[in-house]
């Protein structure tokens, strides 16, 4: 195997992933979930499986999927790959905790049983790596945390998950949590426009417990490359036509400019905007890796050209870039 990126140790667990590790999300394709969208448009299962075969064999050997990504289909696509790609060379994660369920609530506790066990069917293996609640919306009164995490720690006595794992758009509300949690690795939204990962307190607590953290969403699902020309409206089944700025043609346009000052910038580098935009997440967390989406050979090729993290002064510069203009 070519190791082409940087190697972090997700803190405590003591495992050594690739900075630079695979977001499956829109290896689901498109889904429709209680009438909004929640998938993403322009899916190919052989596009899917294409980027994963060449992110391994580059180094990217840590994998981050969820029961409900296509109801099952990306994982379903990682199962398939076993031929090819040595089940213990990857450390697979994956997350329970968006299918409603039966049951009136996310995390009760049957269905939880039901969506692991359905995972390592899909997944095809014995063992999960890393195993996350998906989010932090216990119902009144939080009424429904301390079964979900019992449930969740009785999997890992049972041998079918090795790692515990957090997960929440919003890092304050993993803040209410984390203490009872104690999770193994934090996967909290982040990218170079929203650093609640800091203001929360979040990052000081993984710095202080050694626990691992993988950022998702770095890119803003693509809108921060300033690869679009004009302000986009996806197609149902896509979730980016929840997302603001894609139709904001003042975002559109900052995001243009943003392009171009980091290909001035970080000149010389083969993906100066990538480089950019997810070096600055990683520099001063020393645990933590970066999920990345990547849905074909190509974007896996670019993936595979970044992961060092930025010095101090060029990660601010590069958020300065990014900044809402007020
Ligand atoms: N825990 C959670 O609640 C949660 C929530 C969201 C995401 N995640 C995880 O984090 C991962 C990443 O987040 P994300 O999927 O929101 O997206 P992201 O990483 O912010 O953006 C990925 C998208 O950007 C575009 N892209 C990537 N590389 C590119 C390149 N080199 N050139 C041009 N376009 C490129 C691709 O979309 P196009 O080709 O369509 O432009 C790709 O699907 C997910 O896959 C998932 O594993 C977790």
């Amino acid at each position: 195997m070519v190791s082409s990126t940087k190697r972090v140790r997700l803190g405590r667990t003591g495992v050594e992933v690739s900075s630079i590790s695979v977001g499956t999300w829109a290896h689901g394709g498109p889904n429709v979930a209680g009438g909004t969208s929640v998938g993403w448009g322009g899916h190919d299962d052989g596009d899917a499986q294409d980027a994963l075969l060449y992110a391994f064999e580059h180094g990217l050997d840590h994998w981050d999927t969820a029961d409900v990504y296509g109801n099952g289909h990306a994982e379903t696509l990682i199962g398939e790959l076993w031929d090819r790609v040595p089940r213990e060379k990857v450390f697979l994660a994956s997350k329970v905790g968006w299918d409603p369920g039966p049951h009136g609530h996310y995390y009760h506790p049957t269905y939880m049983r039901r969506q692991v066990e359905r995972s390592l069917r899909n997944l095809k293996t014995d063992v999960i790596d890393l195993h996350y609640l998906h989010h932090c919306d216990f119902g009144p009164d939080d009424r429904h945390f301390e079964p979900a995490l019992e449930q969740l720690r009785a999997f890992q006595a049972e041998g079918k998950i090795r790692f515990i794992g957090l997960s929440d758009w919003s890092p304050a509300r993993m803040m209410r949590f984390i203490d009872r949690v104690d999770p193994d690795v934090v996967q909290p939204y982040r990218n170079v426009q929203d650093d609640t990962w800091e203001s929360s307190g979040l990052a000081a607590w993984v710095r202080e417990h050694d626990i691992g953290a993988a950022f998702f969403s770095p890119l803003k699902h693509g809108l921060l490359l300033g690869k679009y020309e004009r302000p986009t409206r996806f197609e149902e089944g896509d979730f980016r036509r929840n997302v603001p700025g894609f139709e904001d043609p003042a975002v559109i346009e900052q995001m243009k400019q943003a392009r171009d000052a980091l290909i001035g910038h970080f000149a010389g580098h083969p993906q100066p905007v990538l480089h950019g935009v997810v070096g600055a997440l990683l520099t001063g967390c020393p645990t933590a890796c970066v999920l990345l989406g990547m849905r074909n050979r190509r974007q896996a090729e670019a993936a595979c050209q970044v992961g060092e993290a930025l010095s101090s002064a060029d990660a601010e510069w590069v958020k300065s870039r990014y900044q809402p203009e007020s």
